[in-house]
């Protein structure tokens, strides 16, 4: 029996996860006709994707020096013996955050762009924003957590040695007297990354130098490979000790929140990984259905294709309604920019593809973007994210009733009064014909938050099919690299 229930210009799973599609698909917008025109792409862009998924293979992909390479996320949300996430490696991770667990004050997590911008949407989904103002209870004893490396900022860097350091004369105060106990977390695929380690070292050696208050461990995550392709990093760790997680082979950084790379963060902070790669599983599932009206990731990329390629909206504007899901627009915009943003086809051809992601909140951004949006160029597509039930949502009081105008939107919940903002928004857009769509999700919760991520992530793979172009490679960063590796050198000679 199928687990969807059809609604015209939505699919809902059974879990309550909806992408409703309404407002980007109908007349004056992409059309059942451009859709059903392009039936046959979409056939073969639906098998090109079930056999990445069964053979990790993808045409025409090659890695960084120039030799095929498997793509095996969709492997990741598949616990099994063998596979990249295995029984064993779950188990390590639960017990790694287990070890922290009233024990460690403190965890740094240092990465960049794959390495950091997953990690960052699982700690702000799980903790919100005041989670380093809570006590050890209300953590229930995981630590503090700090991010680094995602840029290479001189103050941001020293005020986060200084934070630290009065925290641990706090925690002498407090009359503690076991030392302050901090976790780096370094996350480098490559192991060399110049933002990644250049804020590690000064972070490391400003920390150890002041043992015995202060105690510092490091975990290293990282490609594995030993031997001659052994990373620095890898290397490092294995000379001084340091425990280690993986960065799978064949996962891009972009596609690593389900890998270790993103569990380690979960790990730290509690957040549930089961129910996580669950929601990604079951998402998996109901992709695999050749309908596209069955079939979320194939949808919409079939129509945000057709909206590019037809229409000419070639910008997307991922505007989720709700604070702590900004960072899932910014690790959106990695995983579109890096992966669709490219020069040539898979034939060698100039098609300079792609849609340039747009970052935006609601309801914050309506007060700033929106005018672009609704009186702009035609050329962008608005994706909504809504949270349809909170778990916290305060009543507005009617607590000034001399002031009229504030007495009517008394007696709300603050989450009617976004998503009568959000409705709004879509419905003023939809009426100039400005395509816009919506995911909805039932909860914040990591089982939605899974299923979510995996659908864009899937979503990617199906594009870069319609496309003809390789959606796992980024060849353009090695642009500013080829000059920056040599000048950063010459710097140091002088
Ligand atoms: O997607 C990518 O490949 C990049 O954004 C990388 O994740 C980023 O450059 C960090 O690389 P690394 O993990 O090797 O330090």
């Amino acid at each position: 029996m199928s687990n969807i229930k059809k609604k015209q210009s939505s699919i809902t799973l059974k879990s309550g996860f909806c992408f409703e599609y309404g407002n980007l698909y109908g007349e004056s917008r992409v059309t059942e006709r451009d859709v059903s025109d392009l039936a046959e792409q979409v056939a073969l862009a639906h098998q090109a994707v079930e056999h990445m998924r069964t053979t990790g293979e993808v045409r025409g992909h090659l890695s960084k020096d120039a030799t095929p390479e498997r793509v095996l996320f969709t492997q990741l949300p598949y616990v099994e013996e063998g596979n990249l996430n295995s029984p064993n490696s779950i188990a390590k991770l639960k017990d790694f955050g287990k070890s922290l667990q009233n024990r460690v004050d403190t965890v740094i997590s240092f990465g960049i762009g794959g390495s950091y911008l997953g990690n960052k949407v699982l700690f702000d989904v799980h903790c919100g924003e005041f989670w380093n103002s809570k006590t050890k209870i209300e953590r229930e004893g995981y630590p503090k957590l700090y991010f680094s490396g995602n840029n290479i900022d001189p103050r941001r860097t020293a005020e986060l040695i200084e934070h630290l350091l009065a925290e641990v004369q706090l925690k002498a105060i407090d009359g503690q007297n076991d030392p302050y106990k901090v976790a780096l977390v370094v996350i480098s695929k490559s192991g060399g990354t110049l933002d990644t380690m250049s804020t590690f070292m000064v972070i490391y050696e400003a920390l150890c130098q002041h043992a015995p208050k202060l105690e510092v461990e490091v975990v290293a995550v990282t490609d594995p490979a030993e031997g001659e392709k052994s990373t620095l990093l890898k290397k490092l760790a294995d000379e001084k000790g340091w425990p280690t997680f993986s960065v799978p082979d064949g996962v891009g950084g972009r596609f690593s929140i389900f890998s270790e790379v993103g569990l380690v963060t979960a790990a730290c902070v509690g957040l549930d990984i089961d129910e996580f790669l669950s929601g990604a599983r079951d998402m998996d599932v109901v992709c695999q259905n050749p309908d596209i009206y069955e079939n979320p990731a194939m949808l919409n990329a079939v129509l945000k294709f057709i909206a590019a390629e037809k229409y000419g909206r070639d910008i997307e504007v991922f505007m989720p309604y709700a604070d702590y899901l900004k960072s899932v627009a910014e690790w959106y915009v990695q995983l579109l920019a890096e992966s669709l943003g490219k020069r040539t086809d898979r034939e060698g051809k100039e098609v300079f593809y792609g849609r340039t992601p747009i970052v935006a909140v609601g309801t914050t951004d309506m007060h700033a973007q929106t005018q672009q949006h609704q009186d702009g160029k035609r050329n962008k597509v608005v994706q909504f994210l809504q949270v349809a039930e909170w778990d916290k949502d305060a009543v507005i009081p009617d607590v000034f009733p001399s002031a009229p105008k504030l007495s009517e939107i008394s007696t709300l919940h603050l989450s009617q009064a976004l998503e009568v903002a959000r409705a709004a928004n879509a419905d003023a857009l939809l009426s100039d014909d400005r395509f816009n769509a919506n995911f909805v999700l039932p909860k914040l919760n990591a089982y939605h938050l899974g299923e979510l991520l995996y659908l864009l992530a899937l979503s990617i793979a199906y594009e870069g099919e319609l496309a003809n172009v390789d959606a796992f490679d980024q060849p353009g960063v090695e642009a500013y690299k080829r000059l920056m590796g040599p000048r950063l050198k010459t710097l140091r000679e002088k």
